[in-house]
């Protein structure tokens, strides 16, 4: 594909006009070096009103995926099926595409890069992840040889939003919960965020790029913060911790890497301690470059248009991912192999607690009579997804303390870094 000259630009077929659709457009409007012009617009409400007028939208997303005329599409709708339908045909076609969501790549990437490389089309998806924090095309490219001992960090904006708020003004979850709605950072229905099924994605979808594994997104542990109440973050603060929700992709000493979603206590002297409100932070820490840090938007119009835009420059430059950690040995990585997290459970019902099978109790508090009752013991990773719904059902808030052990005897001292257990 050629440099676009100012009166010859790269044409866009823009599937989807909302947060991110407008946002991208918005850009484009003031930003118009970049040689990029939205040709067409597909949404799906025709009834709808928009702030550009009516002629500029169209109802049929199928057109501007089969129309030659258009030099790359941009996929950023709210419905992962018909967006994982729109972007396949795209791919079938040879297209080059730039989608945004998060859903839909963790569930059938797979399939994506088997499209890519049979029709040879090209899927970029950095806004799917962190929003503005240019993290996949990092982990592929700049730390592409590199073993990483482990990434992890805060994906989800609106769960640390709700955090803030109860950790520094001391109101409520449910308070603090219809404030987030009501400014527009969290979702109508809060359980994507606030149980991690969206931090869940982003964290399967860096696992591709930093360990060559591709997971299927329900076999990763999520737990969220549905059931917090302050005497958690009381606890956390007691001890100088905050509670963050914390992705964890840790790399395996056979190769490979295991992934979890959880609260997770977190020290002054962690640069997640400091990342506040809708914000997202990411770690990674790297066999040769050490650590490194990046904080960001992770949501937003502008703040991830803004990654929609980089993946369009990207593309029209002709980059594509090169996956490199992933081979066939990785990519059959399925459920990584067992590890025990210490863990902070509070309100579990006699049966859940003995389901877990808790050892090596640190910490305890349990008096008849009382609302708060907690424990502190090590379970496995295994139980503790056996055990996700009956967990959430029962409103039970489970945190990990961060420390991190091999379920063997002999602790493989590769894995139980100093860094993991003081994560
Ligand atoms: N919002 C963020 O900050 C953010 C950040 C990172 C990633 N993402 C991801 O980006 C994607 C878009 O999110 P969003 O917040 O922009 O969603 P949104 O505000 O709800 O807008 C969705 C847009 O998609 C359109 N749409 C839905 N189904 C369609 C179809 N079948 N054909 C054509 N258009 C269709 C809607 O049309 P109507 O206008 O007619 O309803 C609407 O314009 C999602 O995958 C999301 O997970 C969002």
């Amino acid at each position: 594909m050629s440099k676009p000259s100012p009166i010859n630009p790269l044409r866009l077929g823009l599937i989807g006009f909302g947060c991110v659709g407008q946002g991208l457009y918005d850009i484009l409007q003031k930003l118009p070096e970049p040689g990029f012009v939205v040709q067409r617009i597909a949404v799906k409400n025709p009834s709808k009103l928009r702030p550009l007028p009516a002629e500029r939208f169209e109802f049929h997303a199928d057109d501007l995926v089969n129309d030659p005329e258009l030099d790359l599409l941009v996929e950023v709708i709210d419905d992962p099926n018909e967006a994982f339908r729109l972007v396949s045909q795209a791919l079938q076609l040879g297209r080059k595409v730039a989608t945004a969501n998060k859903a839909m790549v963790a569930r059938h990437l797979p399939e994506l890069l088997d499209l890519q490389r049979e029709f040879g089309g090209a899927l970029l998806y950095e806004a799917s992840v962190c929003g503005s924090i240019p993290v996949i095309r990092t982990l592929d490219s700049y730390f592409g040889q590199e073993p990483l001992h482990s990434v992890s960090g805060i994906f989800n904006g609106s769960s640390n939003y709700v955090l803030t708020g109860m950790t520094t003004a001391g109101v409520d979850y449910a308070t603090v919960l219809a404030e987030a709605q009501a400014q527009g950072f969290a979702e109508t229905d809060p359980s994507l965020d606030m149980a991690a099924f969206d931090p869940r994605s982003k964290a399967v979808i860096l696992a591709a790029h930093a360990y060559g594994v591709l997971l299927n997104p329900d076999e990763v542990l999520n737990l969220g913060i549905e059931s917090i109440s302050s005497a958690d973050i009381r606890f956390a603060a007691e001890r100088g911790q905050k509670i963050k929700v914390v992705a964890s992709l840790l790399r395996l000493p056979a190769g490979g890497a295991t992934v979890f979603v959880t609260p997770q206590f977190v020290d002054a002297d962690s640069p997640l301690y400091h990342v506040e409100r809708e914000f997202n932070g990411v770690v990674v820490d790297a066999a040769f470059a050490g650590q490194h840090f990046w904080r960001g938007r992770g949501a937003g119009g502008h703040p991830t248009g803004s990654a929609v835009l980089s993946d369009l420059v990207a593309l029209r430059n002709g980059f594509r991912y090169a996956y490199p950690k992933l081979t066939e040995t990785t990519a059959a990585t399925s459920v990584a192999p067992d590890l025990e997290l210490e863990v902070y459970v509070r309100h579990a019902p006699k049966e859940l607690r003995q389901a877990l099978q808790l050892t090596d109790i640190g910490d305890a508090l349990s008096a008849p009579g009382f609302s708060y009752d907690y424990v502190v013991g090590y379970t496995r990773l295994s139980t503790l997804l056996q055990h996700r719904d009956a967990l959430r059902a029962a409103g039970v808030f489970v945190a990990r303390t961060g420390k991190v052990r091999s379920v063997t005897a002999e602790p493989k001292p590769e894995l139980i870094t100093a860094e993991l257990v003081a994560e």
